[in-house]
């Protein structure tokens, strides 16, 4: 069982990397398996719409890590997505690469477990976890909750471990999605399938 860890802060190592790694060593304390994916300093741009990846399965624009992220998603059973709030949303690395992961291989990501997490100084947080959950939430994939909104409030490494609720938020996360994961594995064994959805009905209202 492996959750996929995405820090999406233009740092490498900054306050969402730092709840990042406590997630994972909560994670870890119950057998599950952990990955960090930095997406970099940027992502090549948002979504172009040029729909290119109904044929090829993958985003056509090949060259920075939204494609490896989709690999990496199909190899997952389950989310965390970090990101630093930016102007009461989600960083703009974040948006542009799963606006892209998303459209070109939601498959990659259906049906798993998935949560938001954010690294925040003081305001904005709330919105920022609404909009990331919007990917969930289009897509088939149980959200993991846990006992306060997923915020831990961080100006800088260091002060993220200050914030003793944010932390024991990001246990009780944890917890849940070790939780869920392994639920959902019992389920397979006992012959519970995963659901398939209907064929998409798209109603424009133009016509
Ligand atoms: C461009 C930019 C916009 C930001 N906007 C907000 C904001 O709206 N609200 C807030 O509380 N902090 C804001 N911050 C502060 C960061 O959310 C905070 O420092 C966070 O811990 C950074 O995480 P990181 O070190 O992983 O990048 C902003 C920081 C930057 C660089």
């Amino acid at each position: 069982m492996k959750v996929l860890l995405v820090n999406s802060s233009g740092k490498e190592k900054g306050s969402t990397y730092t709840v990042l790694e406590y997630l994972c060593a909560e994670l870890n304390k119950r057998d599950v398996e952990t990955e960090i994916l930095w997406l970099g300093a940027s992502v090549d741009g948002g979504c172009r719409g040029c729909k290119a990846c109904g044929k090829l399965g993958k985003c056509a624009f090949d060259k920075d890590i939204v494609n490896t992220l989709a690999q990496k998603a199909a190899e997952a059973d389950g989310f965390i997505f970090g990101s630093p709030v930016h102007y009461a949303a989600a960083s703009g690395n974040l948006t542009a690469a799963l606006d892209r992961a998303f459209y070109s291989g939601g498959r990659n990501f259906a049906f798993k477990p998935a949560a938001a997490v954010v690294a925040v100084r003081r305001g904005g947080s709330s919105a920022a976890l609404d909009q990331i959950s919007k990917y969930f939430t289009i897509n088939n994939m149980p959200i993991v909750p846990s006992t306060y909104w997923n915020m831990v409030h961080s100006s800088k490494p260091g002060d993220a471990e200050k914030d003793e609720e944010g932390m024991q938020t990001m246990r009780n996360l944890a917890q849940n999605m070790a939780w869920l994961l392994k639920s959902i594995d019992a389920g397979k064994n006992a012959g519970v399938e995963q659901p398939v959805a209907e064929k998409k009905v798209r109603t424009d209202f133009i016509r």
